[in-house]
């Protein structure tokens, strides 16, 4: 995607910190990545109370969305849907293709045509990589576009999760510069990992970050996302070893084994518990350093790092359905809405 098609509607002039589709994390800049978390952030503090959480029901009271997830999702799926329902948007989902007109072998196109018919944005997460570019590059062809919202691309992208991420990493740093200076820490199967993914497509927005990919070797990170830092001079650098990095980080983003993706049960052959953090782990780990995962988790994370105040993935979650009322304010442009309430 271009950041044309990712960021307007065709046709009609929006600021260049506009949003229209969102596709691919590499069209963010950090001045929309800024707005986006003030937003978020707003929008928490006025849902807070009942008469803000009304406020916010009344922003999109005739705006319908379609919740296109033909991919297992618990967190993104019931995110998105209340972050539709705190603005007062209406849903529709189609969850299981079998009851679609999918299985009577209607197109992908003539689908997704058929839901922008009946509503104004469509979020979708599909099996297959590149199914959201598609959906947008339909949409800029027809009379009615609704914006595409890529809700996890097969093993590709996931540009919202990486939102989610970077609000989540700013508030965890806000008293510490945010995330400019920090050493990041990715951990798991970074070859299929699509949210650790896109998370590295956004760090040319902040300036001296340094990450360090933490995977055994046949699950490295893929030459796509090197290539990118190499371009940006971000530097990296690859270890098989957490203990030997553990002590340098600021944060820690641990995936679980993506082992869906494997062709022949090729996650077996490794010794995962080498990339699980525990009590052990824990104790090498910076007293301010926090632990993100983007959830489901596997076994990579023992139960007893829930009660560290280091553990930051519950809080992640939660920051997710903030970041995409977010992401909905940006895109109905009614962002306004929100920056002008003197909080
Ligand atoms: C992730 C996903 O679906 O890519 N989960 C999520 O969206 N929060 C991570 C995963 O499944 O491992």
């Amino acid at each position: 995607m271009t950041q044309r098609d990712a960021s307007k509607k065709p046709g009609k002039e929006v600021q260049s910190t506009g949003l229209f589709h969102v596709i691919d994390p590499q069209v963010f800049q950090r001045p929309l990545l800024d707005e986006l978390c003030d937003l978020a952030t707003r929008v928490r503090a006025v849902a807070k109370r009942a008469e803000g959480a009304r406020f916010l029901q009344n922003l999109l009271p005739t705006s319908r969305a379609m919740l296109y997830f033909t991919q297992p999702s618990t967190r993104t799926f019931l995110s998105f849907d209340n972050a539709c329902h705190i603005l007062g948007m209406s849903t529709s989902e189609i969850r299981n293709p079998a009851t679609s007109s999918e299985v009577k072998g209607e197109s992908f196109e003539d689908g997704i045509r058929t839901f922008s018919s009946y509503v104004d944005v469509i979020v979708m997460r599909t099996q297959e990589p590149g199914r959201a570019a598609q959906a947008a590059q339909l949409m800029d062809t027809i009379a009615r576009p609704v914006p595409i919202i890529n809700a996890g691309s097969g093993s590709d992208q996931h540009p919202t999760q990486a939102l989610l991420d970077i609000y989540t990493l700013g508030r965890s740093f806000s008293d510490r510069g945010g995330i400019d200076g920090k050493i990041i820490g990715l951990m798991g199967d970074l070859k299929r990992g699509r949210t650790v993914r896109s998370l590295c497509y956004l760090m040319k927005n902040y300036s001296n970050v340094s990450l360090v990919f933490i995977a055994p070797k046949q699950f490295a990170m893929q030459s796509d996302v090197i290539n990118h830092l190499k371009e940006h001079n971000i530097p990296f650098k690859e270890t098989e070893k957490l203990n030997e990095v553990i002590s340098d980080l600021d944060a820690l983003y641990i995936t679980r084994m993506q082992s869906e993706w494997d062709e022949v049960n090729e996650s077996q052959a490794v010794d995962f518990t080498k990339f699980s953090v525990g009590p052990k782990e824990l104790s090498l780990f910076k007293e301010k350093g926090i632990i993100m995962h983007p959830l489901p988790r596997g076994a990579e994370i023992d139960t007893t790092v829930d009660m560290d105040p280091r553990a930051m993935y519950w809080r992640q979650e939660r920051n997710g359905m903030w970041m995409r009322v977010a992401v909905l304010l940006k895109i109905f442009q009614i962002e306004g809405q929100i920056q002008k309430l003197d909080l």
